[in-house]
């Protein structure tokens, strides 16, 4: 049985993916109107990956008899100076994010529940990843000047992200 204080920052973490969600949503919206369809689509892909990390702490909260509480998730921002600004923007809430987990991990650890933690290590694992994808995109994207031919040629790799794979639910991937 999950404690209190871990299945209410555990309902915390549910928003916080799903507002991430929402965050890439919105960022597609951005890209599309600026015409960068591999942009958009790869915070498409994004956005749907979030959805996934919403729903695994979801499942392992069921299977651990615990109760799902959704709240609302709020408005994320809908403008953007430039494509580059809003990859900066997706990198700092990755890094906001990858926050949550280890302050979630560290919970999960001082009360000894090692199956919460064992999740969180995955979610750790995860943050990794997730920044590092958003930090190369900035990179090549400050690279280029973020404009021009360079633009053109990113916004084209981008396009060929594919979807993400389906995740095992609960535990472990
Ligand atoms: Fe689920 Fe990108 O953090």
């Amino acid at each position: 049985m999950l404690s209190q204080k871990l299945q209410d920052a555990l309902n915390k973490q549910i928003n916080e993916e799903y507002y991430s969600s929402y965050l890439y949503t919105a960022m597609v919206a951005y890209m599309e109107s600026l015409n960068l369809d591999g942009c958009a689509h790869w915070m498409k892909m994004q956005a749907e990956e979030e959805h996934q990390h919403a729903h695994k702490i979801f499942t392992y909260m069921v299977d651990r008899g615990g109760r799902v509480e959704l709240q609302a998730v709020k408005a994320p921002p809908q403008e953007w100076d430039s494509p580059v600004e809003a990859f900066k923007a997706a990198l700092e809430h990755e890094e906001f994010m990858t926050r949550n987990i280890n302050a979630l991990a560290d919970l999960a650890q001082s009360e000894h529940d090692h199956a919460t933690n064992n999740l969180m290590q995955w979610y750790v694992t995860e943050q990794v990843e997730e920044e590092a994808n958003v930090d190369d995109i900035l990179k090549k994207l400050e690279m280029v000047g973020g404009s021009g031919q360079g633009l053109f040629m990113i916004d084209r790799e981008l396009m060929t992200r594919p979807a993400p794979a389906p995740l095992t639910e609960g535990g472990a991937a």
